[in-house]
């Protein structure tokens, strides 16, 4: 093979090479990301639940049951889906007290709407006081 074809054969192999590898580390990091996201996605969803009934009015208890219960379940994965940041005292700190104030609230689950609205604005503090620092 005359050298200038050689180098340009060497030129697409490492280009392709270069490719794979960029594909490979991209869907590394999409898998690592991939759980944490999936818990907060679905801890959102059952809060967005939540509160669609609260505002529409229909919060019958077993309902409301049912997403307190997941956002208990989910909250009390955040130290599975987030271990390095569980290292972070005040982080571990917020996931601990939302997860205790989630089932604080399943346990005693609101009565009506209006209680439920209550629960759900101090649910929603603790997952806002969390991401304004770590998300
Ligand atoms: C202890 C900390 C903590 C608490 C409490 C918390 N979150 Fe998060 N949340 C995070 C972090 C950190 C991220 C960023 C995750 C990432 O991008 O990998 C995040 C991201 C999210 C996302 C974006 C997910 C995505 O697909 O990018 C949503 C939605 C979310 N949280 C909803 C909630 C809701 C709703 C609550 C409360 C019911 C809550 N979070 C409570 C730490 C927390």
């Amino acid at each position: 093979m005359r050298p200038p074809l050689r180098t340009a054969l060497l030129l697409v192999i490492a280009a392709a090479i270069g490719a794979i590898a960029a594909a490979q580390i991209s869907g590394v990091l999409r898998q690592r990301d991939a759980y944490p996201r999936g818990v907060m996605d679905v801890m959102a969803h059952h809060f967005a639940r939540l509160g669609h009934n609260a505002r529409a009015g229909t919060c019958s208890a077993d309902a409301t049951a049912a997403h307190l219960g997941m956002l208990v379940t989910m909250s009390g994965e955040i130290p599975q889906a987030f271990p390095g940041l569980m290292r972070d005292a005040q982080f571990a700190k917020f996931a601990d007290d939302a997860h205790a104030f989630d089932s604080q609230v399943a346990a005693n689950p609101p009565q009506d709407c209006a209680g439920l609205r209550q629960a759900l604005a101090r649910i929603g503090e603790h997952c806002d006081q969390c991401h304004r620092v770590y998300r």
